[in-house]
């Protein structure tokens, strides 16, 4: 097993503009929150810095305009030891901004103007196809144009290269691109999203699962909240029983769990483990607010899962 994975993420960078709600608005409705804050977000970020966090060698490829928003996340990311060097900067275009309300029990709702992430191009990536080429492990998701995910993974399969796709946002995915994929990683919500473009699928998650598997994706976690998550693969099931501690902020938990799951198995841990250090990643950032910001360490999460009874993974 080597001492740290060289993990390429090829995504999304936002800024988060964060309000404390006691519930989230409903139409034509106002509600006064408590305190704001700017924080550095955006799906493909987070889960670079959680795979930084996580021990491992990070580089990010991605977008941002070249305005005080993309110049402060490109800050936040280098200061994580992120390789920036292929996170561009595009000028005449904003940068990528999520709204986000964070309830009492610490759910959100987020809404993003993509910006200068949906820019991003094919071509590019394939300009940068070497960082992509020469990872460990590749990490995805839906936060950029879909053909940039598409060639991103396509790359990656054959340098035989390990691809991570986190669905989110959930949508239709071609089965060109669920070949690539290795580890797909949506929550409940995202799964019901993704089986329900498909009229053949209907029921559990392991049917959801198996359908996804048919259609040419190695495996599937499903997270599940504070449940832990199971991972559908075709050698056999693996369960992961999540910690029940107090929600302050969920946002950023799923790219959290998917940027330390890559740290891990990007440096050839069992999956076993892998999954159980992935949850008790995920477990420690919803009890902090914002999203990388709440991203934890490796010791942290080694001493939840050192912690942890190996009978419940
Ligand atoms: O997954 C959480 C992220 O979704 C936030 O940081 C926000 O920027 C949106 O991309």
């Amino acid at each position: 097993m080597k001492t740290r994975a060289r993990v390429t993420v090829v995504g999304s960078a936002n800024t988060d503009m964060v309000v404390r709600v006691p519930r989230a608005p409903l139409p034509g409705e106002t509600v006064l929150g408590a305190d704001f804050q700017r924080l550095a977000g955006g799906k493909g970020a987070n889960q670079a810095v959680a795979a930084a966090r996580a021990g491992a060698e990070v580089t990010f490829v991605g977008a941002a305009g070249a305005d005080e928003f993309g110049q402060s996340a490109r800050r936040s990311l280098a200061a994580e030891g992120i390789d920036v060097s292929a996170f561009a900067e595009i000028e005449d275009v904003a940068s990528g901004v999520a709204l986000i309300f964070v309830d009492h029990s610490g759910q959100n709702s987020i809404a993003v103007a993509p910006g200068a992430n949906s820019l991003l191009t094919p071509e590019y990536v394939w300009q940068h196809r070497q960082l992509v080429e020469t990872a460990d492990i590749v990490v995805l998701q839906l936060e950029v144009p879909l053909a940039v995910v598409e060639e991103a993974a396509r790359l990656a399969k054959d340098a035989g290269v390990p691809v991570l796709l986190d669905p989110a946002p959930a949508q239709e995915l071609p089965d060109t691109l669920l070949q690539c994929v290795s580890v797909l990683t949506p929550n409940e919500l995202e799964m019901q999203q993704l089986v329900r473009f498909d009229d053949a699928v209907s029921g559990t998650p392991e049917l959801a699962a198996r359908k996804l598997s048919e259609r040419g994706c190695q495996s599937v976690i499903v997270t599940l909240g504070e449940e832990g998550a199971v991972w559908f693969r075709r050698s056999g099931d693996l369960r992961c029983s999540g910690d029940r501690v107090r929600a302050v902020d969920t946002t950023g938990a799923g790219d959290v769990f998917t940027g330390a799951l890559a740290a891990e198995l990007g440096r050839g841990r069992p999956e076993k483990e892998a999954l159980a250090f992935a949850t008790a990643a995920a477990g420690l950032s919803v009890q902090r607010p914002g999203a990388q910001a709440s991203a934890p360490g490796r010791l942290e999460i080694d001493a939840v899962v050192g912690a942890a009874d190996p009978a419940a993974w």
